[in-house]
Order: C-alpha cells, then sequence, then structure tokens
C-alpha cells in the first residue's frame, strides 16, 4: 500500500477518506514537525501533503525515492525546491483560488485594524484607562476616500483592490505587467514603484516572492511613502527588509504597518517587536475554518488525482511531463 504524509491536521473529512485506499499517516501534535519529524516520516512515502512551513528541499527529495507528488496546501510553494523535483519526476502541487478571497479579507482587516488602532483600543479598555471620553483618544487615519496602492496585482490583489470600491478609494498598483483584466474589475490604475510610494496612503502587499520582489521595501522607499501612510503585508515576508521597516516607524517615515508574514518565519525581528503601531499577525491569510477544508479538499484531490497515474489539475511544475 503506498504511503503518505500529511504535515498537519485539516477539519474536514478528506484525509479520512485518502485513509482508506493509502497508509496514511497525520502528524499528530498542534504545530508543525521539526525537520527531523518531517525526514523520518516522509521517507518510503509515494505522497506528502504539505504546507508552507515544511523545507522539501534537496535532501528530503533524495531520502524519498518513492515519492510521487508533493500536495502543497497553500497557494504560494517556495518551500519546496520547484528545480529539483522537476528534475526527478516529481509533481508538485498547490492550493490557488480558494484562498484568494479570504487572503483578501484580512488584508483588510490589518489595515483597518491599523489605521484605528483596534488592537490597542482593546487594550485600552481592558487595561481599565477607560475613564473619561476625550477628542483625542487613539486617533487614527480615514481608509474612505484613500489611495489604495497594490503591490502584486494578481488574484489576490485583484481581491483586495475591488474591495476598495466600498470605501470609494482610489486604486493604483505596481506588477510586473499591466494586468487589464483587474484593472477593467477594479477600476485600478498601473503606475510605476515611485508613485506607488509617492501616492499611497495604503500599500498591501500581495506579490509572491521572487529575486524581483525579495528586499523590495527598505528605508530608501519608505522614505518615499507619505508620513501618514500604512504598509500591509500579506504575501511574503522577505519582501519587506524588517529591520529597516521597525526603523521607518520609530522613526515616522510612514504611520503604521500590518504584517501577516516575516522575513524569517516564525523569527520576528527584535525592533519590529518594540515598533510602535505595527500589527503582528502569525501568517493567518487563509485560516478561516471554510477555506482550510477548502485548502486540504484540493490538496487531497491532488494526490489521488497523482497516485492513480493522472496529472494533477493545480501543478505548479509542468514541465515535469517531460521528465516522466
Ligand atoms: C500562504 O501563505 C499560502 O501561500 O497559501
Amino acid at each position: 500500500m503506498k504511503k503518505i504524509f500529511v504535515t498537519s491536521q485539516y477539519p474536514g473529512e478528506s484525509v479520512q477518506r485518502l485513509s482508506e485506499k493509502y497508509d496514511v499517516s497525520v502528524y499528530p501534535k498542534a504545530r508543525v514537525p521539526t525537520r527531523e519529524e518531517f525526514i523520518d516520516n516522509a521517507k518510503g512515502c509515494s505522497a506528502l501533503i504539505t504546507t508552507v512551513a515544511d523545507i522539501v528541499d534537496k535532501e528530503v527529495i533524495d531520502l524519498c525515492p518513492e515519492l510521487e507528488i508533493v500536495s502543497n496546501s497553500a497557494v504560494g510553494y517556495e518551500n519546496v525546491d520547484i528545480p529539483y523535483a522537476t528534475e526527478k519526476g516529481i509533481f508538485v502541487s498547490n492550493t490557488p483560488d480558494v484562498l484568494t478571497e479570504t487572503t483578501a479579507d484580512l488584508a483588510w482587516a490589518l489595515m483597518f485594524s491599523v489605521a484605528r488602532r483596534v488592537v490597542e483600543a482593546d487594550a485600552y479598555v481592558r487595561e481599565g484607562n477607560f475613564t473619561c471620553w476625550h477628542p483625542s483618544l487613539l486617533l487614527g487615519m480615514n481608509i474612505h476616500n484613500s489611495t489604495l496602492g497594490v503591490y502584486g496585482m494578481g488574484r489576490i490583489g485583484t481581491a483586495v483592490a475591488r474591495r476598495a470600491k466600498g470605501f470609494n478609494m482610489r486604486v493604483i498598483y505596481q506588477n510586473r505587467s499591466k494586468n487589464e483584466k483587474a484593472e477593467a474589475e477594479t477600476g485600478g490604475q498601473y503606475v510605476d514603484f515611485d508613485t506607488l510610494l509617492s501616492e499611497s496612503d495604503y500599500i498591501v502587499i500581495t506579490a509572491p516572492l521572487t529575486e524581483d520582489t525579495r528586499g523590495r521595501f527598505g528605508s530608501d522607499e519608505f522614505r518615499k511613502m507619505k508620513p501618514t501612510s500604512i504598509i500591509v503585508n500579506v504575501g511574503r515576508g522577505p519582501i519587506i527588509k524588517e529591520r529597516e521597516l521597525a526603523e521607518a516607524l520609530k522613526e515616522g517615515e510612514i504611520w503604521g504597518a500590518g504584517l501577516d508574514v516575516f522575513e524569517n518565519e516564525p523569527k520576528v525581528d527584535s525592533e519590529l517587536l518594540l515598533a510602535p503601531n505595527a500589527l503582528l499577525a502569525p501568517h493567518i491569510g487563509s485560516a478561516s475554518i471554510e477555506t482550510r477544508k477548502r485548502m486540504i479538499d484540493m490538496a487531497v484531490e491532488s494526490v489521488e488525482i497523482a497516485l492513480s497515474g493522472e496529472v494533477p489539475k493545480h501543478l505548479v511544475n509542468p514541465k515535469v511531463l517531460d521528465n516522466r
């Protein structure tokens, strides 16, 4: 019987269904496996259902000669060595679309929470500080009628921008290339990077991590942004130089930041932990009950298709077909 290792527990029934046909083991703890645990469990497997926290590199691939598919339950897949998996004839699949709207919702939750200081306000009340109302208490920024700058106008960026209509915002964006479909849907206007920096009141990063996007936002960029502006990152942590962001917040070069992803996850830069008006979330972009069910359903379906000898639908390395 073919072996499958699922590195996390998920809501829903689909992993159970897989157990009826295959020898499935699910990592039982409420955290992701350590490297050693991951390797021990992955050995001998034909399929792995992984998350962005599981590193599937050359070493893992070499230790798993039976491996037919790495089904990553995430839209991003930089945790997998794609060129090496492709060379070895291993399918790599992801879970696009099902998490788009949920991640866009979180981007807005971060925008609102930072702009209106919601977390601070809650702590203020709980700590017994609300002894009298005052007109200058916890003043924040407006969202309505402001300018939203989207960095990465793909599926998630478009979903973020679409929501801006309800707040009468102007939408500008930067992307590898003009996205006409997104423009038609959101009214967004393609601008150069410097215009995005200087004209946005909110910059929301939804781009994937690539050689072009890595370290794209640092001290020079923060200096070009409005001192009243807010940056939100629901894309990938290394797109922002974290220490430089902490300094920009401290110096008042920008007004606030809402981050769901970090440069060296799960570590967070010590200065950023102390930075004023930074809201930090533990990579929960797609973390709604319904979406996590849909992600695991999709990841399981890819495994079922691959192990039955067919090509999974959400293949991220189509060149693998030349090596099988
Ligand atoms: C989460 O970050 C994902 O890529 O799905």
